[in-house]
Protein backbone atom coordinates (compact mmCIF):
# COMPACT_ATOMS: atom_id res chain seq x y z
CA UNK A 1 0.00 0.00 0.00
CA UNK A 2 1.28 3.09 -0.81
CA UNK A 3 0.98 6.43 1.44
CA UNK A 4 1.60 8.67 -1.12
CA UNK A 5 -2.00 9.73 -1.68
CA UNK A 6 -2.93 13.27 -3.10
CA UNK A 7 -5.80 15.65 -2.50
CA UNK A 8 -7.61 13.87 -5.94
CA UNK A 9 -7.16 10.63 -4.93
CA UNK A 10 -4.40 9.50 -7.04
CA UNK A 11 -1.90 7.26 -6.00
CA UNK A 12 2.39 8.10 -6.57
CA UNK A 13 4.09 5.09 -7.56
CA UNK A 14 6.39 6.69 -9.74
CA UNK A 15 9.38 9.15 -8.91
CA UNK A 16 11.51 10.57 -11.69
CA UNK A 17 14.62 12.02 -9.93
CA UNK A 18 17.19 14.59 -11.89
CA UNK A 19 20.33 12.92 -10.74
CA UNK A 20 22.14 16.95 -12.83
CA UNK A 21 20.47 19.83 -14.91
CA UNK A 22 23.91 19.17 -16.98
CA UNK A 23 23.88 18.00 -20.50
CA UNK A 24 25.82 17.12 -23.59
CA UNK A 25 23.34 18.30 -26.00
CA UNK A 26 21.59 21.54 -26.22
CA UNK A 27 18.54 20.28 -27.97
CA UNK A 28 16.70 23.19 -29.18
CA UNK A 29 13.02 22.34 -27.69
CA UNK A 30 15.06 21.58 -24.23
CA UNK A 31 17.60 24.16 -23.83
CA UNK A 32 18.81 27.87 -24.94
CA UNK A 33 21.80 28.23 -26.70
CA UNK A 34 23.64 29.57 -24.07
CA UNK A 35 22.37 28.04 -20.18
CA UNK A 36 23.86 28.92 -16.77
CA UNK A 37 24.42 25.35 -14.59
CA UNK A 38 24.04 24.78 -11.14
CA UNK A 39 27.09 25.09 -8.72
CA UNK A 40 27.97 21.64 -7.74
CA UNK A 41 27.17 22.33 -4.14
CA UNK A 42 23.04 23.08 -4.85
CA UNK A 43 23.38 19.50 -6.73
CA UNK A 44 21.82 17.00 -3.93
CA UNK A 45 25.05 14.49 -3.00
CA UNK A 46 24.60 10.87 -4.02
CA UNK A 47 23.75 9.74 -0.50
CA UNK A 48 21.30 12.43 -0.33
CA UNK A 49 19.57 11.01 -3.58
CA UNK A 50 19.91 7.55 -2.08
CA UNK A 51 18.29 8.15 1.52
CA UNK A 52 15.65 10.09 -0.60
CA UNK A 53 14.71 6.85 -2.97
CA UNK A 54 14.95 4.29 0.23
CA UNK A 55 12.21 7.15 1.68
CA UNK A 56 9.88 7.29 -0.91
CA UNK A 57 10.64 3.39 -1.54
CA UNK A 58 9.59 3.12 2.28
CA UNK A 59 5.86 4.95 1.37
CA UNK A 60 5.11 2.91 -1.57
CA UNK A 61 7.27 3.83 -4.81
CA UNK A 62 7.45 1.36 -7.19
CA UNK A 63 9.23 2.50 -9.67
CA UNK A 64 12.37 4.99 -10.47
CA UNK A 65 13.59 6.46 -13.56
CA UNK A 66 16.77 8.82 -13.34
CA UNK A 67 16.95 11.68 -15.46
CA UNK A 68 18.66 15.03 -15.80
CA UNK A 69 19.91 16.74 -17.78
CA UNK A 70 21.78 13.89 -18.75
CA UNK A 71 22.41 11.62 -16.48
CA UNK A 72 25.45 9.57 -17.43
CA UNK A 73 27.38 12.90 -16.95
CA UNK A 74 26.83 13.12 -13.07
CA UNK A 75 30.20 11.64 -11.90
CA UNK A 76 28.93 8.55 -9.54
CA UNK A 77 25.96 7.69 -11.23
CA UNK A 78 26.72 4.14 -11.41
CA UNK A 79 27.27 3.66 -8.01
CA UNK A 80 24.39 4.99 -7.40
CA UNK A 81 22.10 2.82 -9.99
CA UNK A 82 24.01 -0.21 -8.20
CA UNK A 83 22.83 1.15 -4.37
CA UNK A 84 19.21 1.90 -6.20
CA UNK A 85 19.02 -1.45 -7.68
CA UNK A 86 19.29 -3.12 -4.42
CA UNK A 87 16.69 -1.05 -2.54
CA UNK A 88 13.91 -3.89 -1.65
CA UNK A 89 10.28 -2.85 -2.58
CA UNK A 90 11.54 -1.43 -5.56
CA UNK A 91 10.16 -3.08 -8.54
CA UNK A 92 11.21 -1.23 -11.47
CA UNK A 93 15.13 1.26 -12.01
CA UNK A 94 15.06 2.96 -14.94
CA UNK A 95 16.91 6.06 -16.67
CA UNK A 96 16.11 8.36 -19.82
CA UNK A 97 19.49 9.07 -21.66
CA UNK A 98 20.28 11.12 -24.62
CA UNK A 99 22.91 7.73 -25.42
CA UNK A 100 25.59 9.92 -25.96
CA UNK A 101 27.34 7.65 -22.87
CA UNK A 102 26.19 4.46 -23.67
CA UNK A 103 28.63 2.89 -25.76
CA UNK A 104 30.73 3.30 -22.48
CA UNK A 105 28.44 2.57 -19.67
CA UNK A 106 25.07 0.42 -20.87
CA UNK A 107 26.96 -3.02 -19.45
CA UNK A 108 27.73 -1.41 -16.42
CA UNK A 109 24.39 0.03 -16.34
CA UNK A 110 22.93 -3.38 -16.63
CA UNK A 111 25.08 -5.34 -14.46
CA UNK A 112 24.58 -2.26 -11.81
CA UNK A 113 20.50 -3.29 -11.62
CA UNK A 114 19.20 -0.86 -14.11
CA UNK A 115 15.67 -2.78 -15.45
CA UNK A 116 15.21 -0.31 -18.39
CA UNK A 117 15.96 2.38 -20.74
CA UNK A 118 14.78 5.70 -22.56
CA UNK A 119 17.02 6.95 -25.34
CA UNK A 120 15.67 10.17 -26.91
CA UNK A 121 16.42 9.70 -31.13
CA UNK A 122 14.72 12.97 -32.89
CA UNK A 123 16.09 12.47 -36.35
CA UNK A 124 18.11 9.43 -38.55
CA UNK A 125 19.53 12.31 -40.56
CA UNK A 126 23.02 13.25 -38.84
CA UNK A 127 23.10 16.92 -40.53
CA UNK A 128 19.58 17.53 -38.71
CA UNK A 129 20.53 15.43 -35.70
CA UNK A 130 23.63 17.85 -35.37
CA UNK A 131 21.38 20.75 -35.82
CA UNK A 132 18.38 19.53 -33.18
CA UNK A 133 20.78 18.89 -30.72
CA UNK A 134 23.35 21.46 -31.76
CA UNK A 135 26.39 19.18 -29.90
CA UNK A 136 25.47 15.72 -30.46
CA UNK A 137 26.60 12.87 -32.91
CA UNK A 138 24.31 10.44 -34.39
CA UNK A 139 26.47 7.61 -34.84
CA UNK A 140 27.18 7.72 -30.97
CA UNK A 141 24.04 7.32 -30.37
CA UNK A 142 23.16 4.62 -32.69
CA UNK A 143 25.92 2.63 -31.54
CA UNK A 144 24.63 3.41 -27.97
CA UNK A 145 21.46 2.05 -28.64
CA UNK A 146 23.20 -1.36 -30.16
CA UNK A 147 25.17 -1.34 -27.03
CA UNK A 148 22.31 -1.13 -24.55
CA UNK A 149 20.44 -4.09 -26.51
CA UNK A 150 23.97 -6.18 -26.57
CA UNK A 151 23.77 -5.64 -22.41
CA UNK A 152 20.50 -7.40 -22.35
CA UNK A 153 18.12 -4.91 -21.77
CA UNK A 154 14.94 -5.81 -22.05
CA UNK A 155 12.93 -3.05 -22.26
CA UNK A 156 14.50 -0.33 -24.67
CA UNK A 157 12.30 2.54 -25.69
CA UNK A 158 13.15 5.89 -28.06
CA UNK A 159 11.66 8.97 -27.35
CA UNK A 160 11.41 11.68 -30.14
CA UNK A 161 9.84 15.00 -29.94
CA UNK A 162 7.91 15.93 -32.94
CA UNK A 163 8.54 19.31 -34.69
CA UNK A 164 6.40 20.50 -37.77
CA UNK A 165 8.50 21.15 -40.63
CA UNK A 166 12.01 20.09 -38.52
CA UNK A 167 11.76 16.19 -38.21
CA UNK A 168 8.21 15.15 -38.98
CA UNK A 169 9.38 14.01 -42.78
CA UNK A 170 11.05 11.22 -40.58
CA UNK A 171 8.32 9.29 -38.76
CA UNK A 172 8.00 6.75 -40.72
CA UNK A 173 11.62 6.38 -40.91
CA UNK A 174 11.82 6.01 -36.96
CA UNK A 175 9.23 3.69 -36.61
CA UNK A 176 10.91 0.98 -38.80
CA UNK A 177 14.34 2.15 -37.07
CA UNK A 178 12.89 1.07 -34.21
CA UNK A 179 11.33 -2.17 -36.25
CA UNK A 180 14.48 -3.02 -36.76
CA UNK A 181 16.59 -2.44 -33.65
CA UNK A 182 13.70 -4.30 -32.01
CA UNK A 183 13.26 -1.38 -29.66
CA UNK A 184 9.84 0.20 -28.60
CA UNK A 185 9.33 3.93 -29.54
CA UNK A 186 7.04 6.87 -27.95
CA UNK A 187 6.82 9.84 -30.09
CA UNK A 188 5.87 13.38 -27.75
CA UNK A 189 4.30 16.94 -28.23
CA UNK A 190 6.56 19.32 -27.50
CA UNK A 191 5.54 20.85 -24.25
CA UNK A 192 6.28 25.01 -23.21
CA UNK A 193 8.78 24.51 -20.81
CA UNK A 194 11.70 27.65 -21.00
CA UNK A 195 12.41 30.21 -22.89
CA UNK A 196 14.53 28.09 -26.00
CA UNK A 197 13.66 31.10 -28.62
CA UNK A 198 14.89 28.41 -31.26
CA UNK A 199 11.71 28.35 -32.89
CA UNK A 200 8.12 29.36 -32.15
CA UNK A 201 6.05 26.86 -30.65
CA UNK A 202 2.81 27.75 -31.97
CA UNK A 203 4.29 26.85 -35.73
CA UNK A 204 6.53 23.54 -34.85
CA UNK A 205 3.24 21.82 -32.97
CA UNK A 206 2.24 18.79 -34.07
CA UNK A 207 -0.95 16.78 -32.98
CA UNK A 208 -0.56 13.15 -31.72
CA UNK A 209 -3.84 12.08 -33.99
CA UNK A 210 -1.94 13.53 -36.89
CA UNK A 211 0.87 11.06 -36.36
CA UNK A 212 -0.70 8.19 -35.98
CA UNK A 213 -3.23 8.57 -38.79
CA UNK A 214 0.53 8.90 -40.79
CA UNK A 215 1.91 5.60 -39.58
CA UNK A 216 -1.28 3.77 -40.20
CA UNK A 217 -1.38 4.29 -43.63
CA UNK A 218 1.63 2.16 -43.56
CA UNK A 219 1.69 0.47 -40.16
CA UNK A 220 -2.28 -0.74 -38.92
CA UNK A 221 -2.05 0.16 -35.03
CA UNK A 222 -3.77 -2.48 -32.91
CA UNK A 223 -4.27 0.08 -29.66
CA UNK A 224 -3.62 -2.01 -26.01
CA UNK A 225 -4.03 -1.25 -22.83
CA UNK A 226 -0.49 -2.02 -21.87
CA UNK A 227 1.65 0.43 -19.84
CA UNK A 228 4.86 1.74 -17.97
CA UNK A 229 3.17 3.11 -15.50
CA UNK A 230 4.04 6.25 -17.76
CA UNK A 231 2.24 8.38 -19.99
CA UNK A 232 2.81 6.85 -22.91
CA UNK A 233 -0.53 5.46 -24.53
CA UNK A 234 0.75 2.05 -26.95
CA UNK A 235 -0.17 0.61 -29.95
CA UNK A 236 1.08 -2.47 -31.16
CA UNK A 237 1.57 -3.77 -35.34
CA UNK A 238 0.44 -6.88 -36.41
CA UNK A 239 3.84 -8.01 -37.52
CA UNK A 240 6.50 -6.82 -34.80
CA UNK A 241 7.05 -6.99 -31.28
CA UNK A 242 7.96 -3.13 -31.21
CA UNK A 243 5.49 -0.77 -29.45
CA UNK A 244 4.43 2.42 -30.73
CA UNK A 245 3.63 4.90 -28.33
CA UNK A 246 1.75 8.65 -27.94
CA UNK A 247 2.85 11.31 -25.44
CA UNK A 248 0.00 13.85 -25.74
CA UNK A 249 0.34 16.38 -22.84
CA UNK A 250 -1.49 18.76 -25.40
CA UNK A 251 -4.25 16.82 -27.31
CA UNK A 252 -4.83 13.66 -24.80
CA UNK A 253 -4.25 14.80 -21.47
CA UNK A 254 -3.46 12.55 -19.42
CA UNK A 255 -2.97 14.10 -15.67
CA UNK A 256 -6.32 12.45 -14.37
CA UNK A 257 -4.22 8.99 -14.32
CA UNK A 258 -1.02 11.04 -13.09
CA UNK A 259 1.06 8.97 -10.56
CA UNK A 260 4.27 10.38 -10.62
CA UNK A 261 6.65 13.31 -8.74
CA UNK A 262 9.75 14.48 -9.61
CA UNK A 263 13.01 15.56 -8.00
CA UNK A 264 15.30 18.35 -9.33
CA UNK A 265 18.69 18.28 -8.98
CA UNK A 266 18.72 20.45 -6.48
CA UNK A 267 16.12 18.20 -4.51
CA UNK A 268 12.93 19.95 -4.80
CA UNK A 269 10.22 17.62 -4.71
CA UNK A 270 8.04 19.24 -7.95
CA UNK A 271 4.19 17.99 -7.39
CA UNK A 272 3.62 18.46 -11.51
CA UNK A 273 5.91 19.11 -14.36
CA UNK A 274 3.61 22.09 -16.00
CA UNK A 275 3.13 23.47 -12.06
CA UNK A 276 5.31 25.24 -9.96
CA UNK A 277 4.20 23.61 -6.38
CA UNK A 278 7.36 21.85 -4.71
CA UNK A 279 8.71 21.56 -1.40
CA UNK A 280 12.54 22.18 -0.94
CA UNK A 281 13.78 18.47 0.52
CA UNK A 282 17.18 19.29 0.43
CA UNK A 283 16.66 21.64 3.17
CA UNK A 284 15.01 19.02 5.34
CA UNK A 285 17.16 16.77 5.10
CA UNK A 286 20.31 18.80 5.56
CA UNK A 287 18.48 20.70 8.74
CA UNK A 288 17.99 17.23 10.09
CA UNK A 289 20.20 14.74 9.59
CA UNK A 290 19.75 11.04 9.67
CA UNK A 291 15.84 11.95 10.92
CA UNK A 292 14.38 9.81 7.99
CA UNK A 293 10.53 9.74 9.58
CA UNK A 294 11.20 13.28 9.24
CA UNK A 295 11.66 13.28 5.65
CA UNK A 296 8.57 10.59 4.94
CA UNK A 297 6.48 13.16 6.95
CA UNK A 298 7.79 15.85 4.93
CA UNK A 299 6.70 13.92 1.99
CA UNK A 300 3.59 12.51 2.65
CA UNK A 301 2.58 16.06 3.42
CA UNK A 302 3.61 17.26 -0.02
CA UNK A 303 1.20 15.11 -1.53
CA UNK A 304 -1.68 17.74 -0.49
CA UNK A 305 0.14 20.53 -2.88
CA UNK A 306 -0.18 18.08 -5.86
CA UNK A 307 -2.20 20.54 -8.62
CA UNK A 308 -4.74 18.07 -10.68
CA UNK A 309 -3.23 19.03 -14.08
CA UNK A 310 -1.03 20.81 -16.14
CA UNK A 311 -2.41 23.56 -18.64
CA UNK A 312 0.01 23.79 -21.28
CA UNK A 313 -1.13 25.22 -24.29
CA UNK A 314 0.37 25.35 -28.18
CA UNK A 315 -0.04 28.87 -28.52
CA UNK A 316 3.42 29.00 -28.51
CA UNK A 317 3.86 30.84 -25.25
CA UNK A 318 6.27 29.83 -22.74
CA UNK A 319 4.37 28.86 -19.56
CA UNK A 320 6.80 27.44 -17.55
CA UNK A 321 9.99 29.37 -16.86
CA UNK A 322 11.88 26.21 -15.68
CA UNK A 323 13.93 24.74 -18.61
CA UNK A 324 13.19 21.18 -19.02
CA UNK A 325 16.82 20.07 -18.33
CA UNK A 326 16.58 21.13 -14.50
CA UNK A 327 13.50 18.99 -13.99
CA UNK A 328 13.91 15.48 -15.96
CA UNK A 329 10.91 15.52 -18.27
P1 LIG B 1 8.21 4.95 -19.19
O1 LIG B 1 6.72 5.06 -19.21
O2 LIG B 1 8.72 4.33 -17.96
O3 LIG B 1 8.78 4.28 -20.41
O4 LIG B 1 8.83 6.41 -19.22
P2 LIG B 1 8.19 7.85 -19.38
O5 LIG B 1 7.57 7.98 -20.73
O6 LIG B 1 7.38 8.11 -18.16
O7 LIG B 1 9.50 8.77 -19.28
P3 LIG B 1 10.47 9.48 -20.28
O8 LIG B 1 11.58 9.99 -19.42
O9 LIG B 1 10.83 8.60 -21.41
O10 LIG B 1 9.65 10.72 -20.79
C1 LIG B 1 9.02 10.77 -22.03
C2 LIG B 1 8.27 12.08 -22.16
O11 LIG B 1 7.17 12.06 -21.28
C3 LIG B 1 9.09 13.33 -21.82
O12 LIG B 1 8.81 14.33 -22.75
C4 LIG B 1 8.55 13.70 -20.46
O13 LIG B 1 8.66 15.09 -20.25
C5 LIG B 1 7.10 13.27 -20.59
N1 LIG B 1 6.48 13.06 -19.29
C6 LIG B 1 6.78 12.10 -18.37
N2 LIG B 1 5.99 12.23 -17.30
C7 LIG B 1 5.20 13.31 -17.54
C8 LIG B 1 4.17 13.98 -16.79
O14 LIG B 1 3.86 13.61 -15.67
N3 LIG B 1 3.59 15.06 -17.35
C9 LIG B 1 3.93 15.50 -18.57
N4 LIG B 1 3.29 16.56 -19.05
N5 LIG B 1 4.88 14.91 -19.32
C10 LIG B 1 5.50 13.84 -18.80
N1 LIG C 1 8.71 18.82 -24.66
C1 LIG C 1 8.59 17.47 -24.72
N2 LIG C 1 9.57 16.60 -24.44
C2 LIG C 1 10.75 17.14 -24.09
N3 LIG C 1 11.91 16.54 -23.76
C3 LIG C 1 12.80 17.50 -23.45
N4 LIG C 1 12.25 18.72 -23.61
C4 LIG C 1 10.97 18.52 -24.01
C5 LIG C 1 9.89 19.38 -24.32
N5 LIG C 1 9.99 20.72 -24.25
C6 LIG C 1 12.09 15.08 -23.73
C7 LIG C 1 13.44 14.61 -24.21
C8 LIG C 1 13.63 13.31 -23.44
C9 LIG C 1 12.66 13.39 -22.31
C10 LIG C 1 13.25 13.29 -20.96
O1 LIG C 1 12.00 14.64 -22.41
O2 LIG C 1 13.47 14.37 -25.58
O3 LIG C 1 13.32 12.20 -24.25
FE1 LIG D 1 20.11 17.12 -22.97
FE2 LIG D 1 17.88 15.65 -22.93
FE3 LIG D 1 17.73 18.30 -22.85
FE4 LIG D 1 18.55 17.11 -25.07
S1 LIG D 1 16.51 16.90 -24.12
S2 LIG D 1 19.51 18.91 -24.10
S3 LIG D 1 19.66 15.40 -24.32
S4 LIG D 1 18.59 17.03 -21.29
Amino acid sequence: MSALVDGFGRTVRYLRISVTDRCDFRCVYCMAEEMTFLPRAQLLTLEEIATLSQAFVELGVEKIRLTGGEPLVRQGVLTLVKKLGELEGLRELAMTTNGSGLVKHADALRQGGLDRLNISLDSLKPERFKALTRTGDLSQVVAGIRAARRAGFQSIKLNAVLLKGRNDDEILDLVNFARDEEVDISFIEEMPLGAISEHNRSETFLSSDTVRNLIEEQHPLLPTTETTLGPSRYYRMADSDSRIGFISPHSDNFCGACNRVRVTAEGRLLLCLGNEHSVDLRAVMRRNPGDSQRLKSSIVSAMKKKPERHHFTTDGEVQTVRFMNATGG
